[in-house]
């Protein structure tokens, strides 16, 4: 994403989503916590929390948000706290007004309510950063940057987001977005998704993995499409990378693994020509118009992905290559493309 762009979001931007966190501290009479907001933009989420924070008797001693963007310019933005007199007409809920004061640029915040927040640069892709903050977090708001993402990497994101939740945890994404993740089970309160850990990630269900795939049973197993899949879905991204070696540098299978690998790895430009590599090996197999649909998706390339994602769905209705993935992954990735495509 370009750094000088503008974003999308607001105060109290799907305000029911902050009435079901409310609820939640209020019925569990959680006084101290931590909390992350992910990708922050300029300050109008972290902002909101800290004023309904405030309001509900909570005190910044006990209560802290760790805000953070990639983009330096909007965390410049959000940390001034100064907004126009529209931003602050535009927000979901009324009565905010009196938590600004009118400056000469605008209205800025109170500096009651900045003292919640401490705002930070952090780019989600960058996973050796989620050490430092493991089992940190009892709430975390993820909403709508997940746009951004080859899908693939979502899975990848959701799991390291999953090591910095303490055990009792919510995440709460945006109210469109609905993933999969081995990670967390979901929960519906009042209409709004919330994720919560799994104690423990589903064991695989695969008896058998690159690890002990050994010279003697190495064709019993290639190529395999399957437990790529598979492993891709459940994070173990290096198990997956290793089977690369397995396939056939002629096969489709070969370029779609290659271009899964090489998204993961954030070379969008590289995975979208592995991807059209198997496009062009095998037209029909679904998964290559998926991947590819989400390059084109997030460079903002809607006509593109509208047509990669019909294909994929096409390929997926047509059921030989629905039984590749996992039955709840199947439904999730035809609403998925549904959403997308507006059938
Ligand atoms: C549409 S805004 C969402 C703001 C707010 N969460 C909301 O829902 O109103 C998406 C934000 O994601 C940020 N973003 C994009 N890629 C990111 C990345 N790799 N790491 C962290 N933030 C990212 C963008 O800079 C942008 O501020």
């Amino acid at each position: 994403m370009n750094v000088e762009s503008v974003v999308e979001t607001r105060f109290f931007r799907e305000i029911k989503t902050f009435e079901v966190l409310r609820d939640l501290i209020k019925k569990h009479n959680i006084r101290k916590f931590e909390f992350w907001s992910g990708a922050c933009a300029t300050g109008e989420e972290p902002y909101s929390l800290a004023i309904m924070f405030y309001e509900m008797g909570l005190s910044n001693k006990n209560v802290k948000i760790l805000a953070t963007d990639i983009n330096p310019i909007f965390l410049d933005k959000a940390r001034r706290g100064i907004y126009t007199k529209q931003d602050v007409e535009k927000s979901e809920r009324g009565g905010i007004i009196k938590y600004f004061r009118e400056v000469e640029e605008g209205y800025e915040i109170d500096k009651d309510i900045k003292k919640y927040i401490e705002f930070r640069q952090f780019n989600l892709r960058d996973f050796d950063r989620y050490k430092a903050l493991r089992e940190k977090f009892e709430f975390i708001f993820l909403r709508n940057v997940f746009i951004y993402f080859p899908l693939i990497l979502v899975t990848k994101i959701l799991k390291y987001i999953s090591t910095t939740l303490n055990k009792k945890g919510y995440l709460f994404l945006g109210n469109k977005e609905v993933y999969y993740s081995d990670f967390f089970k979901r929960d519906i309160l009042n209409d709004v998704v919330v994720y919560r850990k799994k104690e423990k990630s589903i064991k695989e269900k695969n008896n058998f993995t690159p690890k002990n795939i050994t010279n003697s049973n190495l064709k019993r197993y290639e190529p395999n499409l399957s437990l790529f899949i598979n492993l891709i879905d459940k994070g173990k991204i290096k198990k997956a990378k290793q089977m690369l070696l397995f396939f056939n540098k002629n096969s489709f299978e070969y370029w779609f693994v290659n271009g899964v690998i090489e998204d993961i790895e954030n070379r969008g430009e590289e995975a979208k020509r592995c991807y059209l590599e198997s496009i062009s090996r095998n037209p029909e197999f679904p998964l290559s118009h998926l991947y590819l649909g989400n390059i084109y998706y997030s460079k903002f390339l809607y006509e593109n992905a509208y047509r990669e994602y019909v294909y994929a769905l096409e390929g997926i209705e047509n059921g030989e290559w629905a039984k590749l993935l996992p039955k709840d992954n199947l439904e999730f990735i035809k609403a998925f493309l549904k959403n997308r495509i507006g059938v």
